[in-house]
C-alpha cells in the first residue's frame, strides 16, 4: 500500500508511529483527524505532509455544511489555519495549502463543482509527487557508482512521500539499474526514522542495508567505508541552505572533512525562495518526552530536562549538489519553482 491513499471518502495513512513492529492503517474522515495525524507523525516527511494536508483540505470542503461559495471559502480558511499549525519546518505543507486555496478561489460553478475541483487537485498533487520522485531517482542515480556504500539520515523514502521517496528514490533507482549498492542507515534519534522506517523500507525493497547509530558515521567515513551521502530536505532556502532532520548538519560536516560527496534529494516544492538563507527557516521544537522516553520507557533520570529541536540547517557550502525533479543543481543555486509565501 502507498503511504497515503484516498478510499471511500477517507484518507488512509500507514501509521508510521507503529512501524516496523506493527503495520496498521489509520483512517481520517475529517480535516481535524488529518491535522492530528500530521502533528503526532502518523504521517511525516515533507512531501507526504504536503499531500496529506491537501487531502485534509479536501475533507474540510466535503464535510462543510456551507450553503454558498462565500461560506465555503470562509470555512476553508479555518481549515487551512488548523492544518498550518501542525508542523512548522517542512515548507511542502504551506506550499500544498496555498495551492489548494488557489484552486478553491478560482473554482467556478456550484458547491458540488468546487468540491470536485478541490478533491481532484489533491489527487493531482499525489500523482505529481510520485512522478517527481521517480525523476529525482533517475537524476540522482547517475551520481551513484556500482559498488557504492551510501549513508542516509532519517527517512526520505516512500514513507515520507506518496511513494518511491526522494533520497531513497535515488537509492531505489540505483538498485533498479543493477548497481550493487549498500545503504548505511543512521538510526536518527530521537524519533528513530532510520531504525524504524528506512530500515523497514530497505528490507521490503530487498536493498542491502546496515543500521548504525548516529554517532558511528564519522568512524565509517574515516575508514573509507562510505562513498556518498544522500539525504532529503524539509525546506531549502534560496541560497541552497538545507533544513533536514536533526543530525544532518553533523553528517554534512563529517562528509566534507572526509572528502565524501553530500547530496540532497528533494522536489522543488521543498524550495522556499522567500527565504534568503537557512537562518530564516523555522525549526520545530518537539516534546522533550520523545528524547526522554523510548517506546514509552524512560531512559534518563527523573528531573533531567531534554532539548528537542527536530531539524537543523546545513549551510550550502557543505552541499555538493541538490537533486530535484528538474535535474542536478549546483552552487550558485538557481531554482525554478512556483514559490510559496507563508
Ligand atoms: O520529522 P520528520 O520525520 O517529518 O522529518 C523528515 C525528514 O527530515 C526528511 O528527511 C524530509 O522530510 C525529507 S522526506 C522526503
Amino acid at each position: 500500500m502507498k503511504t497515503l491513499r484516498w478510499e471511500d471518502g477517507a484518507l488512509k495513512l500507514i501509521d508510521q508511529t507503529r512501524l516496523p513492529l506493527e503495520f496498521a492503517v489509520v483512517e481520517c474522515r475529517t480535516y481535524q483527524e488529518v491535522a492530528d495525524a500530521i502533528r503526532v507523525m502518523i504521517v511525516r516527511g515533507a512531501p507526504a505532509i504536503g499531500v496529506a494536508a491537501a487531502f485534509g483540505f479536501a475533507l474540510g470542503a466535503l464535510q462543510s455544511k456551507a450553503r454558498d461559495r462565500g461560506e465555503l471559502l470562509a470555512e476553508l480558511s479555518g481549515v487551512t489555519e488548523t492544518l498550518r499549525q501542525t508542523r512548522p519546518t517542512a515548507v511542502n505543507l504551506f506550499w500544498a495549502l496555498q495551492r489548494m486555496n488557489a484552486v478553491a478561489q478560482s473554482a467556478d460553478g456550484d458547491l458540488a463543482e468546487m468540491r470536485r475541483a478541490i478533491l481532484s487537485e489533491a489527487h493531482e498533487m499525489a500523482r505529481e509527487d510520485e512522478e517527481r520522485n521517480r525523476c529525482i531517482g533517475a537524476f540522482g542515480a547517475e551520481l551513484v557508482r556500482d559498488g557504492d556504500t551510501i549513508l542516509t539520515h532519517c527517512n526520505a523514502g516512500a514513507l515520507a512521500t506518496v511513494d518511491y521517496g526522494t533520497a531513497l528514490g535515488v537509492v531505489r533507482a540505483a538498485h533498479e539499474q543493477g548497481k550493487r549498492i549498500h545503504v548505511l542507515v543512521d538510526e536518527t534519534r530521537p524519533f528513530l526514522q532510520g531504525a524504524r522506517l528506512t530500515a523497514w523500507e530497505m528490507e521490503q525493497a530487498g536493498i542491502p542495508a546496515t543500521l548504525i547509530t548516529d554517532n558511528m558515521a564519522g568512524h565509517f567515513m574515516s575508514r573509507g567505508r562510505i562513498d556518498v551521502v544522500v539525504v532529503g530536505a524539509d525546506r531549502i532556502a534560496a541560497n541552497g541552505d538545507v533544513a533536514n532532520k536533526i543530525g544532518t548538519y553533523s553528517v554534512a560536516v563529517l562528509a566534507r572533512e572526509n572528502g565524501i560527496p553530500f547530496y540532497v534529494a528533494a522536489p522543488t516544492s521543498t524550495v522556499d525562495l522567500s527565504l534568503k538563507s537557512g537562518q530564516e527557516i523555522p525549526i520545530e521544537e518537539r516534546s522533550e518526552s520523545e528524547v526522554l522516553y523510548i517506546n514509552g520507557k524512560r531512559i534518563a533520570p527523573e528531573g533531567i530536562s531534554a532539548a528537542h529541536p527536530a531539524f537543523d540547517v546545513t549551510p550550502n557550502r557543505y552541499v555538493t549538489a541538490i537533486v530535484t525533479e528538474q535535474g542536478v543543481v549546483r552552487s550558485p543555486y538557481q531554482f525554478v519553482t512556483k514559490g510559496v509565501s507563508e
